[in-house]
C-alpha cells in the first residue's frame, strides 16, 4: 500500500519517516512477504496522534517487531508497516528492576541484564525477536517465560486510543497468550529479575545454546514453532512420528531437524508456506485426532 503525500506529509510533521516500496522478505525470519510502505516512528509520544492520523486517511496498519513470528502475505499487501522508535540501548537497569522498551532485542536484553548481575531469563537467550513481540506473546524456552518477571507494561490502548500503563497483576500470561487486546500496542516494560552473578547466568545461558543448537535449524529461514504445542504432547514429536521431516510444498518445507519448524528452504512464498501448514494440520488431525494450533501469526490480504 502507497501512503498518499499528504499523509507522509503531516507523518514526517511528526518526526515519522516513511520508506516506500519495502518487500517484507527483507523484514521477516522466514524471507517471506510482499511489499508495502513502511514507517518508521519517531518518539513513542507520538503514537496516539500516528493511529489518529491513520485512521482519518483510513489507512489500514500493523506493528512489526522483530518479525520472528510472523506469516506475511504474498504481493502488494493492503497495509502499511509501523515501526516502533528504536534506542540504544533502549533499556536500564535499578536495583532488581530493568526497564526496556519494547523495540529493543530479546537476547540483548538478556545479556545486558546478566551483565548487571540479574538473571531468571536464561532460558529466552535464543528467542529471537523484540521484546514488544516476546510480551504480547509471553514468549518462552527451556522452562522460563517472560510474563512471571513483568512488573508493568506502558502500552498505545487501542480501545481509548492512548497511552497506559498496566500492572503485571492486572494482565495474564498464559502459555504463548496474553490478554492484551490484538491492537493493543506494547511500548515499555519494567521487568523485576532475581540477583545472580553473570558468571551463573552465562552458565544457564550455555546450556540453554547447546540443547538449542543440538535440536533446532538455527541457520536456516524459520518463524520458530509453527504450531502451539497440545496440552501435554508435542506437535513436532507428533509431526516427525508421521514421517514428515522433509516434507515440502515448494520451497516450503517441514525442518529436518524438528518437525515444528517449517523452514523457508529457498524462494518459498506465503502460499507455499500456509498449503503445507495446512497439509501437515490436517495429517496430524486425522492421524492423531488433534487439531494443531497456529503459533505463528498470519498477516493475510
Ligand atoms: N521431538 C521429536 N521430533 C522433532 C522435534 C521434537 O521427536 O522433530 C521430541 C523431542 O525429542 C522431545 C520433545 O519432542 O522429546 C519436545 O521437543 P523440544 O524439547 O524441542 O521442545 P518442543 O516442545 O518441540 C518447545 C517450544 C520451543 C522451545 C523449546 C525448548 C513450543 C511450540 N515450542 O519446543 O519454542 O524453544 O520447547 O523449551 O512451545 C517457539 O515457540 O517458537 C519455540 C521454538
Amino acid at each position: 500500500m502507497r501512503i498518499s503525500d499528504k499523509a507522509a506529509a503531516r507523518l514526517a510533521e511528526l518526526g515519522a519517516e516513511v520508506r516506500h516500496g519495502v518487500s517484507m522478505t527483507e523484514q521477516t525470519s522466514l524471507g517471506i512477504g510482499g511489499t508495502t510502505d513502511e514507517v518508521l516512528l519517531a518518539r513513542y509520544e507520538t503514537i496516539p496522534e500516528v493511529m489518529r492520523l491513520l485512521a482519518n486517511e483510513h489507512v489500514p496498519h500493523k506493528f512489526l517487531g522483530g518479525g520472528t513470528n510472523v506469516l506475511v502475505a504474498d504481493g502488494e499487501l493492503p497495509w502499511v508497516m509501523l515501526h516502533l522508535p528504536k534506542a540504544n540501548p533502549g533499556m536500564r537497569v535499578e536495583g532488581n528492576a530493568a526497564y526496556v522498551d519494547a523495540s529493543a532485542d530479546l537476547g540483548g536484553m538478556v545479556t545486558f541484564c546478566a551483565k548487571r548481575d540479574l538473571g531468571g531469563m536464561e532460558g529466552l537467550i535464543g528467542v529471537p525477536g523484540s521484546v514488544g513481540g516476546a510480551l504480547r506473546m509471553n514468549a518462552g524456552a527451556y522452562g522460563t517465560q517472560i510474563g512471571p518477571h513483568v512488573r508493568e507494561v506502558e502500552l498505545y490502548r487501542a480501545a481509548t486510543g492512548e497511552i497506559e500503563t498496566l500492572r503485571g497483576s492486572e494482565i495474564r500470561f498464559d502459555y504463548r497468550h496474553t490478554s492484551f487486546a490484538p491492537e493493543d500496542v506494547m511500548l515499555r516494560v519494567k521487568l523485576e529479575l532475581p540477583s545472580k552473578s553473570f558468571k551463573e547466568i552465562l552458565a544457564g545461558i550455555k546450556i540453554c545454546n547447546e540443547k538449542r543448537r543440538a535440536s533446532q535449524p538455527l541457520n536456516q529461514k524459520s518463524a520458530g514453532c509453527i504450531f502451539k504445542n497440545p496440552a501435554g504432547g508435542s506437535a513436532g514429536r507428533m509431526i516427525d512420528e508421521l514421517g514428515l521431516k522433509g516434507h515440502r510444498v515448494g520451497d516450503a518445507m517441514v525442518s529436518d531437524r524438528h518437525a515444528n519448524f517449517f523452514v523457508n528452504a529457498d524462494n518459498a512464498s506465503c502460499s507455499d508456506m500456509l498449503k503445507l501448514i495446512d497439509d501437515v494440520r490436517d495429517r496430524v488431525h486425522k492421524s492423531c485426532g488433534v487439531e494443531l494450533e497456529n503459533e505463528v501469526i498470519l498477516w493475510r490480504n
